[in-house]
């Protein structure tokens, strides 16, 4: 099982109610659901249902307020701040709607990161596993770009040859198509798949996309902050 979820509830704070005390807010309640090595799972609701706060969770970016999440086999709340970095840096991959790649890092640059943060077990060195990562997702001849010289399309694999670098178990993506067209957009799924047949990653993808959700062996509907 590469991912165990269970009683998992997040609250806010918003604001103060008519007495003075805090004003509660809860964005996610009682969600539940395992994830097994190999799956492709769609998490997909409305806008405010809660779908990137439980990627949050998932990820332990984000700190639960009941329940518990097992990510590989280790209980996040176990685990302190740097345990959970450590973790994140060996088992997973993020992709986000926005790219977030590094503006002051090259493509290359970027994607040799992640490794380079890993140490020295990738054979032979960050730089060529990198170069074969970009060159995977046909970019080998923009090696040198820097993000704003790369199209929406280009800096989302760029974001790809990042994430799948370091051969992690799970990917999560939010919304990973979200600023793309749709023939662009088809792109990057294709290359998401191929990588989970590929490599064996488990894709775990926030989307408002059917076409995608529809490629995922199932779909966690959330509304609310409810799973339904
Ligand atoms: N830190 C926060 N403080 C207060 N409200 C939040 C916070 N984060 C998210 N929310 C609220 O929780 C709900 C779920 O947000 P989010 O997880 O971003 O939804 P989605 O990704 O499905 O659009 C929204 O109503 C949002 O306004
Ligand atoms: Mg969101």
């Amino acid at each position: 099982m590469v991912l165990q979820v269970e009683g998992l509830g997040k609250d806010v704070i918003s604001g103060t109610n008519a007495t003075g005390g805090d004003r509660i807010l809860t964005i996610l309640h009682e969600i539940d659901f395992n994830v097994q090595a190999g799956e492709a799972v769609a998490i997909v609701g409305a806008s405010g249902s809660g779908k990137s706060t439980l990627l949050g969770l998932l990820a332990g970016l984000d700190l639960p307020t009941r329940g518990r999440v097992q990510l590989a086999g280790h209980d996040l709340a176990t685990l302190d701040e740097d345990g959970r970095a450590a973790l994140r840096g060996r088992e997973l991959g993020f992709v986000f709607q926005s790219f977030h790649l590094l503006a002051a890092l090259t493509a290359l640059e970027n994607v040799m990161l992640p490794l380079e943060l890993l140490g020295s077990q990738f054979e032979p060195d960050p730089r060529t596993v990198a170069e074969a990562m970009l060159a995977r997702v046909g970019l080998a001849d923009r090696l040198g770009h820097y993000p704003k010289h790369l199209s929406g399309g280009e800096q989302q694999r760029v974001a790809l040859a990042r994430a799948f670098a370091v051969s992690p178990r799970l990917l999560l993506a939010d919304e990973p198509t979200g600023n793309l067209d749709a023939a662009t957009g088809q792109q990057v799924i294709d290359l998401m798949f191929e990588m989970n047949a590929e490599q064996g990653t488990t894709l775990i993808l926030v989307t408002h996309d059917e076409l995608l959700a529809r490629r995922c062996g199932r779909a966690i509907r959330l509304a609310a902050g409810r799973l339904v």
